[in-house]
């Protein structure tokens, strides 16, 4: 796609309901609109190509951010690798991975049955009337002060956990349990501490959600209702924090030297990413940025880093990573990759240690569970929707490939930059769904 024009966001102005062709073919239904899916497509691919607004990242399995709950239909089993039983039971899938034989029809995830697992740390306050409880949750939680967790049982009356800690401080999370009588409401809580006990939460909600619904779907109900297509995570994980970019780490010239003023972290970045782009895991965030743009940028961004002179120009990870939903598991395994490389390159464990280093600065700007917005000063760019554009200049559909004459009218995605032609984009319709 090579025409430049202004997008503006379209909102409710998806072409409606030419009725979906190909009668042979299956459909997915999502909200209220309707996509044939064609023999090489995804649910995803057809959504996105219909102009219909989904959450989605990697789109390669490993993000989990375009889960959905399959209300009808049947869930081709390729669609839920990677998914716990507790979701692969409940008909959970990834669109990204969903190449359906038959009709679905889709949702969002339903937040009753979004659970995080937690693994406790530390508790304070044995025997009093409030236990603080400290815990590492295993993706990360997007969440406020004050906001409230409900510490899954299975039991009638399951315990709420009142998040004290601040999310910019802390990744350990502190949480207050109330045990009036002195004793934990929980077996696993009385005795000694089980220091590395996992436990399940749901949520973060506010307070009044939790202390109003007995039945979490009840929550989530209200929590849901009227919000907009988008990201799973903020609808069920609440506001996002507000997270202030972080500053360089301080210069390391001497490393820069000892690379041999660079060149053999040339050569790194090139092994590197080479594996990168074979990776299955890595791979599907390159998708559209060639190779040599990804280690440049990359190489002039370490040598900012690491020698203080401003030869970067090009993004700050918060901002250039923004969409890609990176779990710390994630960029644990990317830097073991890169780790394996640099020892292949014959750098020290020490050297190792300080390339690491500068890399690590950068997770908190990295690692989240849902995408956030770009932002440039206080302006946040749109993150998901299509707009309506007319092309200034001749283009190519990205889905069938057909030549779009300047002049014509097409559905443009912000995030990806791809562009629908008339025939592609009208396959959608509202409430039309077949199955
Ligand atoms: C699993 C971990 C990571 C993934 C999946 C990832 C993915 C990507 C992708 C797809 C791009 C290209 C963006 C574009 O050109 O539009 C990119 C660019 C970049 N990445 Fe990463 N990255 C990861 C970790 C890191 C780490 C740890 C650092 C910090 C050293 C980093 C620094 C950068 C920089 C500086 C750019 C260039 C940004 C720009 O073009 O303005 N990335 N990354
Ligand atoms: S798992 Fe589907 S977009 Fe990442």
């Amino acid at each position: 796609m090579s025409a430049v024009f202004p997008v503006s966001p379209l909102s409710e102005s998806v072409p409606e309901s030419d009725v979906p062709s190909g009668k042979h073919l299956p459909h997915v239904r999502f909200l209220d609109r309707t996509v044939e899916v064609r023999p090489d497509e995804t649910a995803l691919d057809a959504l996105l190509r219909g102009g219909v607004d989904v959450a989605f990242s990697c789109r390669g399995g490993v993000c989990h951010a375009c889960l959905m709950h399959c209300r009808e239909g049947t869930v081709p089993g390729d669609a839920q690798r990677g998914l716990s039983d507790h979701l692969k039971e409940r008909k959970y899938l990834l669109a990204c991975q969903c190449r359906p034989t038959s009709t679905l029809v889709l949702e969002r995830p339903l937040p009753r049955d979004l659970r995080t697992t937690c693994v406790l740390t530390q508790v304070e306050g044995q025997g009093s009337p409030v236990l603080k409880l400290h815990f590492e949750p295993m993706r990360t939680l997007l969440y406020r002060t004050g906001q409230h967790l409900r510490l899954l049982t299975g039991g009638p009356d399951e315990p709420v956990l009142r998040l004290t800690s601040r999310p910019d401080d802390e990744w350990v999370l502190e949480a207050e349990l109330d045990c009036p009588t002195g004793e934990p409401p929980v077996a696993w809580l009385r005795g000694d501490v089980p220091f590395g006990h996992e436990f399940e939460v749901w949520g973060p909600v506010e307070p009044d959600v939790v202390a109003g619904a007995t039945d979490p779907c009840v929550a989530s109900c209200h929590q849901v209702a009227g919000e907009p297509a988008g990201d799973v995570a903020a609808v069920t994980q609440g506001e996002r924090p507000v997270h202030t970019e972080l500053d360089a780490p301080r210069p390391d010239p001497g490393l820069w030297r000892e690379l041999d003023e660079g060149r053999t972290v040339r050569r790194v970045l090139e092994d590197f990413y080479a594996q990168v782009y074979a990776d299955d895991r890595l791979a599907s965030f390159f998708e559209g940025v060639t190779m040599e743009r990804a280690i440049g940028k990359q190489y002039s961004f370490l040598q900012e880093m690491l020698t203080g002179e401003k030869v970067y120009f090009g993004e700050r990870p918060r901002n250039s990573h923004h969409w890609m939903v990176i779990s710390d598991e994630l960029l644990n395994y990317r830097q073991a990759l890169m780790v394996a490389t640099l020892e292949k390159h014959g750098l020290s464990p020490e050297q190792i240690a300080r390339w690491t280093r500068v890399e690590e600065h950068w997770r908190r700007d990295l690692v989240k569970s849902a995408p956030w917005p770009r932002k440039i000063g206080e302006f946040e760019f749109p993150l998901h929707g299509f707009a309506k554009e007319v092309l200034s200049e001749g283009s190519m559909c990205d889905h069938c490939g057909s030549e779009v004459p300047s002049g014509t009218e097409v559905l443009y995605h912000l995030r990806l930059g791809t562009i629908s032609c008339a025939a592609c984009a009208p396959a959608v319709g509202r409430d039309t769904a077949q199955g």
